[in-house]
């Protein structure tokens, strides 16, 4: 058997086909009426007033910090358990980022973990692998305390929480499209918003900070973080079958948890798969020995998985904050582990690679 990734990205015909047609259109390449009809199409998905492509999801959380005026001398809540470009992108700001703790029912913030003072200015809430704790007390949270709501998205399209779209209940939504998400466009990221004033902020932002479109007057001192005419395109033909993508995750999950169930050693976290796609097929195991274990041997049954992140301040760069004071991502995170998760891999190797956890829960435990 060839070897199976943990994830590839799934691209088809309708893509090369879509490119070639544009390559022959005569088309710029760079970002323009392909890449509005593209924002316009998410905009839909969404079922919000405004978004806006920007070249990754880092990218689109450090301008939706600073189109929302978050400053130096600004502290932004993030949580311990995220990829390390959520608390990036507010370093990149020169905000103090405040590390809270996470809830272990669905990996994100726990709120009651959440210290807050004078200078905290905004909250970052990462709805990580499509699951979420409850939004309404979310944004509830972030109201009363007068705390901008950005929502890190990245790994959410296609999830939703109460049948309205995670991305959607903050101030500000952030999206991304690298190879392994529910749409992909190489790189690329999204902002997403109902308010006026931060669409035209970051629209600004992301061309030169220009005085008006087209125009070489400049009011700041802006980016170049614009998207590319090729690159929606590609996201375009994706968008046409994001059903079929979501759905297509959400019965790879269902395979992997009916066909491991019985087994008591390994803990999915409780989904609810009317609403969430995950992203990344992910398992709980009793430790970290058991965690590394068992992606040794499947990786010797040409299997590939990943570990869970890192937590945050366990990651040299935010070592500064003490180890020991975020106990549940401080554990959480080195038992997990994602199994192979692309869109298009088939029942068969799904059910290979239990087969294979099996053997080995049999081989470790004795079957249990
Ligand atoms: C939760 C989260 N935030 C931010 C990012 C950064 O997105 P990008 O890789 O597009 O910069 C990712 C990427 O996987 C992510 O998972």
């Amino acid at each position: 058997m060839d070897f199976i990734q943990q994830v590839e990205p799934y691209i088809t015909d309708l893509e090369a086909k879509a490119l070639t047609s544009y390559l022959q259109s005569g088309g710029w390449l760079t970002e323009f009426k392909k890449t509005e009809e593209f924002e316009k199409s998410l905009a839909e998905f969404l079922g919000v007033r405004y978004a806006v492509t920007v070249t990754s999801g880092t990218v689109g959380l450090y301008l939706a910090l600073l189109a929302a005026g978050i400053r130096p001398g600004d502290k932004v809540i993030v949580p311990n358990y995220t990829m390390i470009a959520t608390i990036n992108a507010v370093k990149w700001t020169g905000a103090e980022p405040v590390i809270v703790d996470i809830d272990p029912v669905h990996l994100c913030t726990d709120l009651m973990t959440v210290k807050l003072d004078r200078s905290c200015k905004a909250f970052i809430y990462v709805s990580i692998n499509g699951r979420s704790g409850n939004m309404n007390e979310v944004v509830n949270f972030s109201r009363r305390n007068n705390l901008l709501l950005v929502e890190d998205a990245c790994q959410s399209l296609g999830s939703l929480w109460n049948n309205q779209c995670l991305g959607t209940f903050g101030d500000i939504g952030v999206f991304s499209f690298t190879p392994h998400k529910i749409i992909t466009t190489g790189q690329g990221g999204l902002i997403v918003s109902n308010d006026e004033g931060i669409y035209k902020r970051v629209k600004k932002l992301k061309d030169f900070d220009r005085v008006a479109p087209a125009s070489d007057w400049h009011e700041g001192i802006g980016y170049n973080f614009k998207f590319t005419d090729l690159q929606s395109v590609v996201g375009l033909e994706q968008l046409k079958i994001i059903s079929f993508r979501i759905n297509k995750k959400k019965e790879i999950f269902k395979r992997y948890q009916d066909l491991l169930k019985d087994i008591s050693s390994i803990k999915f976290l409780p989904t609810d798969l009317t609403q969430t796609t995950p992203w990344f097929i992910d398992i709980l195991l009793p430790s970290q020995v058991v965690c590394d274990q068992l992606m040794v041997f499947l990786k010797q049954h040409s299997i590939g998985s990943r570990p869970f992140y890192p937590p945050i301040n366990h990651q040299k760069p935010y070592s500064d904050y003490p180890k020991g004071s975020f106990p549940i991502s401080e554990s959480v995170a080195y038992c997990g582990l994602w199994l192979p998760s692309s869109i298009g891999l088939a029942d068969n190797k799904i059910d290979y690679i239990c087969q294979t956890i099996r053997k080995f829960v049999q081989e470790s435990y004795g079957g249990s």
